[in-house]
């Protein structure tokens, strides 16, 4: 089967058409049609090495509104925790249920889940992608701005190193779309997602820039995106972090340089007062509540299309 491991597996077509399927799921269902059994009878397992609030939710309440069902798995309660390997854990999986989605601390184990997995593995966080993540992004950012998000202007705020900006940069890019970065020194994208863009991006027209000074990257910006500045695994770093990321905070100054209408978004959790203040957040531009609902739909097109 196809894994969502990184949204660099999806041609510009592809991610096209699953954000169609996400559009049409979210009509019938906001139409009332709360069960659409196109999943009925199959099994979504769901690992987590990391608490989570809307992925596991939003996958829960998707499988079960597609008919199918989803299992919980803590990775600390898994013989994962007492030594049994990746590769052991894919094969054994893989003969139980039809879907593997998993939350990791490193990239390469969503990799090597996959690998080993005869079913569809689908990332649902690791340190370098959140690509389920940015789906519900293009949706959203689709139903406020209009389908053809390359004439916006989206501005990434805080951390270039970001996981949610990684995917939100790949999949941005892969639609022909222009993504622009105000970040510090030393906090760039990762090489590695850089090589995915310049391979399945460029191509396709994708463009990112950064820009130090965050008043001038907002400047005409029809979307300003920020995420916490500490995640997990980064706790020993948290000091130095918010002192580099300071100037990067979301504020009504900052706002009111972008355009009259422009969306403020963010992934959630919020640090509020941290990488957003609670003017913006809760003020006329924030559209964050819609991007956590609209996971539920963006993933709902994902099953529907990955899981045989
Ligand atoms: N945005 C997001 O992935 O939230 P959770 O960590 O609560 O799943």
């Amino acid at each position: 089967g196809r894994h969502f491991l990184t949204l660099a597996e999806y041609s510009r077509e592809e991610l096209l058409f699953i954000l169609e399927t996400a559009m049409q799921l979210k009509q019938r269902y906001l139409a009332g049609e709360r069960v659409i059994p196109l999943l009925v009878g199959r099994h979504l397992a769901m690992i987590f090495e990391k608490p989570s609030t809307r992925t596991r939710i939003s996958f829960e309440t998707a499988m079960r509104e597609l008919g199918g069902n989803a299992i919980y798995l803590s990775a600390s309660e898994l013989q994962l925790a007492r030594g049994e390997t990746i590769e052991d854990t894919a094969r054994v999986l893989s003969r139980y249920v039809d879907a593997v989605m998993a939350r990791v601390y490193e990239h390469y184990k969503i990799e090597r889940l996959a690998q080993y997995s005869r079913v569809p593995v689908i990332n649902g966080l690791s340190d370098l992608h959140h690509p389920a993540q940015a789906l519900s992004d293009v949706l959203t950012i689709m139903e406020k701005k209009g389908r053809d998000i390359t004439r916006l202007k989206i501005v990434f705020v805080g951390d270039g190193g970001d996981n949610v900006l990684h995917s939100l940069m790949l999949a941005v890019g892969i639609l022909g779309g222009r993504i622009v970065i105000a970040s510090p020194k030393g906090y760039e994208p990762h090489p590695s997602v850089v090589k995915l863009f310049n391979e399945h991006a460029a191509p396709n027209g994708g463009s990112y820039e950064i820009e130090r000074d965050p008043f001038k990257a907002v400047e005409n910006a029809d979307v300003v995106y920020t995420d916490v500045w500490v995640s997990m695994g980064q706790d020993k770093e948290r000091e130095k972090r918010l002192r580099d990321l300071e100037p990067y905070r979301v504020t009504v100054e900052l706002m009111e340089r972008a355009k009259p209408d422009a969306v403020f978004m963010h992934c959630l959790p919020a640090h509020r007062g941290e990488e957003v203040v609670d003017e913006v957040i809760d003020g006329r531009w924030s559209i964050v509540w819609d991007q956590a609902e609209n996971r539920k739909h963006a993933q709902k097109a994902v099953l529907a299309l990955l899981v045989p």
